[in-house]
């Protein structure tokens, strides 16, 4: 395993508010065994394979704390406590797991405030650097879940609050009550449905961080993602992240994966560059 630390910076940068990430990041879902349920069966792997996202460059690590549950975070700290300057831990709250199959949305006030309390606890930290509500509760008021993390952002427990799995209208109803940094929406080259909340973030200059950035592995079958990886000498998922990259200045992809050869080959795509016939070809 080597360390190559400049490896994510040919991405660019994104700001969160103060805070400057390269705008190819890690997504630690995959971490956990199965569908995000349990510990995986190669605990001493998934722990090398976050050590190697921080060598690799990368400084922006999205999980939450229903992602095992608990286990991401959990080996997050495990194999990088104590952080290296500059690394931004994004966790989410909103979900709770009763089993493997099921995520149900909680968002509300008395539950999101315990969650923050345990990914602390679980981080091992006071503070988090981005805290998203995972997805609006249908059961309760967006605006009081969204309260409560305006409530905790004031008490020092989050330094900035993102959001996730929200339509244009309730990211302006939320940045009426704390500033917003971030929104994390399904976003990728086979779906790109979401193209107003992309649209809304870029007006406001916050970053857009697309959850199944490879279609969960669907870009791997994509003839158009494979036509343009053959003329560069590339694999169709970094074309489909390269892809992502030049759809947009505030694009923070964060593909996810367990194995430490997908993570190498992920983080090429920062700087692969596609020309406008290859972006056009891709319409
Ligand atoms: N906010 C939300 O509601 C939400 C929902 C879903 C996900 N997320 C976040 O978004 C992140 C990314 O989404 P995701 O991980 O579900 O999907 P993804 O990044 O689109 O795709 C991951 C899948 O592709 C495979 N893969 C990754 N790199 C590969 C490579 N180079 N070659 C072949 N296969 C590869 C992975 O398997 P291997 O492990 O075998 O590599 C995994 O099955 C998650 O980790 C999570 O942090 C958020």
């Amino acid at each position: 395993m080597t360390a190559q630390p400049n490896a994510a910076a040919p991405a660019g940068s994104i700001k969160l508010a103060d805070l400057t990430v390269h705008r190819l990041g890690f997504g630690a879902m995959r971490i956990c065994s199965g569908y995000t349920w349990g510990m995986p069966k190669d605990r001493p792997g998934a722990l090398q394979v976050l050590k190697q996202v921080v060598a690799l460059g990368i400084n922006f690590i999205d999980t939450a704390d229903s992602y095992g549950p608990e286990v991401s975070e959990t080996l997050i700290a495990e194999a990088l406590h104590p952080y290296p300057a500059g690394i931004v831990i994004a966790t989410k709250g909103g979900y709770t797991r009763p089993n493997e199959g099921s995520w149900v949305a909680n968002g509300h006030p008395d539950h999101l405030r315990k969650a923050l309390e345990g990914s602390l606890k679980r981080l091992r930290l006071n503070c988090i650097d981005v805290y998203q509500l995972h997805t609006p509760d249908p059961r309760v008021p967006f605006t009081d879940s969204v309260g409560a993390l305006a409530a905790l952002q004031r008490a020092g427990k989050i330094r900035h609050i993102g959001l996730s799995n929200v339509s244009v209208q309730q990211l302006n109803e939320a940045r009426r009550i704390a500033p917003i940094v971030s929104v994390q929406n399904h976003y990728n080259y086979e779906d790109q449905s979401d193209e107003s909340v992309l649209a809304a973030c870029e007006r406001l200059g916050i970053a857009y961080i697309p959850w199944y950035p490879l279609g969960a592995g669907q870009s791997l079958k994509s003839a158009k993602l494979k036509k343009i990886a053959l003329q560069h000498g590339a694999t169709s998922v970094q074309v489909a992240l390269a892809w992502l990259l030049a759809r947009s200045p505030v694009m923070l992809p964060i593909p996810g994966t367990g194995k430490l050869a997908h993570l190498e080959e992920n983080v090429g795509a920062a700087g692969l560059r596609l020309s406008a016939e290859q972006m056009q070809t891709l319409r």
